[in-house]
């Protein structure tokens, strides 16, 4: 969406035309809600900017057919190493020499995604926060073989979408998850105990710590599975942590598929 809404030809692809219908109608409502505030009294305009940005978008079942003809490849699967390895393998066939190659992982090594390719120097992470139309921010990760010319160009497409860059290194959670999701987790284990009550950390970190979402509207905005892959991902690498330690609640809420507000229940209900 910010990609084409920013002048870039873009083609969305995933598993399904269902998926992708959904997806096309998330941008569009999404649109909606943009075109609403930065055309305010300019609804001509407004409804310019959305054609324009739908016509910049495709969408494909197919990434190998599509990715011949393409500058840049975001990668925004499922977190699962193995998944997205066989994907970048894959498309690094058919991909033309210059391509770079980025995924938006939010936890997981980019080094070890870079290597599944013959392009190491072309590889980095472009991590973008939710909603991604709405946050300023796009981490972008270099990891030891991204050459200086691919970094920069990463910096550059970071800011012709609008966005603020910053750089990290390729260390689990980058900046604002190693910070964010131990946070998080601190939450659910003050709820656990009994310590408070979900609400009123949800006010207390609102009203006294100016967040806008309190950790557990945050928890069921960014999903329960996401926020599980990652802390079950960090356990697994520093099992003696205490601030990766996973949580019996939250592994509770995902196995019933209370994921948050995508599946109308997480912390909260939703309706
Ligand atoms: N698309 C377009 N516009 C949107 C939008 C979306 N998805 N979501 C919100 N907006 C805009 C709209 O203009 C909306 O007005 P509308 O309701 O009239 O359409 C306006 O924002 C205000 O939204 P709300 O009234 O719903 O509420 P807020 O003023 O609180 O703003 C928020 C919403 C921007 C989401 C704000 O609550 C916020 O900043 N929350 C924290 C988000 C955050 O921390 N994100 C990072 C998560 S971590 C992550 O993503 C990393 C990953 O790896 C896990």
């Amino acid at each position: 969406q910010v990609a084409a809404a920013s002048g870039h030809t873009v083609v969305l692809v995933d598993q399904s035309d269902e998926i992708l219908k959904k997806s096309t109608k998330g941008i569009e409502e999404s649109l909606k809600r943009v075109t609403k505030k930065k055309f305010a009294d300019k609804p001509e305009a407004g409804a310019e900017f959305i054609e324009k940005t739908l016509k910049n978008l495709t969408t494909s079942t197919d990434a190998a057919s599509v990715v011949h003809s393409t500058d840049l490849v975001i990668e925004a699967i499922v977190e699962n190493m193995e998944v997205k390895n066989e994907l970048f393998k894959r498309l690094d066939k058919f991909a033309p020499e210059h391509t770079i190659f980025a995924s938006n992982t939010s936890s997981l090594q980019v080094t070890n995604m870079a290597n599944s390719t013959t392009r190491q120097d072309r590889f980095g992470g472009l991590h973008f926060f939710n909603p991604v139309p709405m946050m300023k921010l796009v981490e972008v990760i270099r990891t030891p073989m991204t050459s200086q010319k691919t970094f920069e160009s990463l910096m550059d497409f970071s800011k012709a979408v609008g966005k603020s860059p910053v750089s990290c290194k390729d260390t689990p959670g980058f900046i604002v998850n190693r910070l964010l999701v131990p946070y998080m987790m601190e939450a659910v284990r003050l709820f656990e105990r009994g310590d408070a009550s979900k609400e009123d950390i949800d006010v207390a970190m609102k009203l006294g710590a100016g967040y806008p979402m309190g950790p557990f509207e945050l928890l069921d905005y960014v999903g329960l599975d996401t926020s599980k892959y990652i802390i079950d991902g960090w356990h697994s690498l520093e099992p003696n942590n205490p601030l990766f330690a996973p949580s019996p609640l939250l592994n509770k809420l995902v196995a019933e598929k209370k994921l948050g507000k995508k599946t109308g229940e997480g912390f909260y209900k939703y309706k």
